[in-house]
């Protein structure tokens, strides 16, 4: 569908309104312009919502929207697959590089929006199977996503997943991080083969990259820089993925914003991974949904 199409079927006025940039990308805002996303990727790529005085994502400075290539920052969708699979796939799946379809809108009692996208395939270059994946974004004083993944196919399926949220905070030095005290953990950094255990909460001095598993647990990142908490509550999701790139990697990976933009970034990743890679057997579904909120 072109613009004109989906604003018809599924613009909503003040709440929902589709537009392409230069890129030739579709993109929506929402909720009169607190959130924007891209139809490529599903990607959320802002949300700020009223009485903030900064995004509660962070987006590269250096990021905007190019056909085929992911948005560094916002809300990457890691699918069907989490981390570097083999050398010669894409890390974190394709889902967040492919085109998703609008299936449906509405407008949320709360005077805020739901946006809901589809991405469905009887196979895929990279990974031939049949299924569907659906996200679901609501965005009102707070912030809900869910995705939802059902095996169409008729052989079992085997998927990992992440919300890749990146947050804007004040600084890296600055922040804590709560709710995982006592969860088991992969350090991904520091290169360990042995599972790690949390010890309270969490801050950060160096490069940090580290697969949290077996837990729900809703976290907290404490922000007194910008004045603010950020909740990050989640169903369906065993893993937590927490990651600064610091100086060197930051460097190395080149589009996190001269000089410093990752200072001012920290990723937690609600999703399923590594230990709590999901089996869905045919007709299966499988949902993942987070709900964020700043206080
Ligand atoms: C995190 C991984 O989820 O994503 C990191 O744990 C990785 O290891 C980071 O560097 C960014 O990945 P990408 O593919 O978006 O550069």
């Amino acid at each position: 569908m072109n613009v004109e199409q989906l604003n018809r079927e599924f613009g909503l006025p003040k709440l929902l309104n589709f537009f392409s940039d230069d890129s030739g990308l579709i993109l929506a805002d929402l909720a009169g312009g607190q959130a924007r996303l891209c139809l490529q990727g599903a990607h959320l790529m802002h949300w700020q919502p009223k009485g903030q005085a900064q995004p509660v994502l962070w987006m590269s400075r250096e990021a905007k929207p190019v056909a085929g290539k992911s948005l560094r920052g916002g809300v990457p969708v890691c699918w069907p697959w989490f981390g570097s699979r083999s050398a010669d796939v894409p890390a974190h799946g394709y889902a967040r590089t492919v085109l998703w379809q609008v299936v449906d809108s509405q407008p949320l009692p709360n005077g805020g929006v739901r946006l809901t996208l589809c991405w469905s395939q009887d196979a895929h270059p990279l990974w031939p199977h049949a299924c569907r994946v659906e996200l679901r974004v609501e965005v009102g004083c707070d912030l809900r996503i869910s995705l939802m993944t059902c095996n169409t196919g008729n052989q079992p399926l085997e998927i990992s997943e992440a919300l890749h949220t990146y947050f804007r905070i004040s600084d890296i030095a600055a922040v804590r991080l709560h709710g995982l005290d006592g969860v088991d953990y992969w350090d991904k950094a520091a290169g360990r083969s042995e599972l790690c255990t949390q010890d309270g909460s969490l801050s950060f001095a160096e490069e940090t990259d580290r697969v949290y598993v077996n837990s729900a647990a809703t976290c907290m990142l404490e922000d007194p820089g910008l004045k603010r908490r950020i909740v990050v509550e989640k169903v369906g999701s065993f893993s937590t993925v927490v990651w600064t790139p610091w100086v060197d990697k930051a460097r190395r990976m080149g589009d996190m914003g001269e000089p410093d933009g990752w200072r001012e970034m920290l990723c937690i990743e609600s999703g399923n991974a590594l230990d709590n890679t999901l089996t869905l057997l045919p007709g299966d579904r499988h949902s993942l949904q987070v709900h964020y909120q700043v206080t």
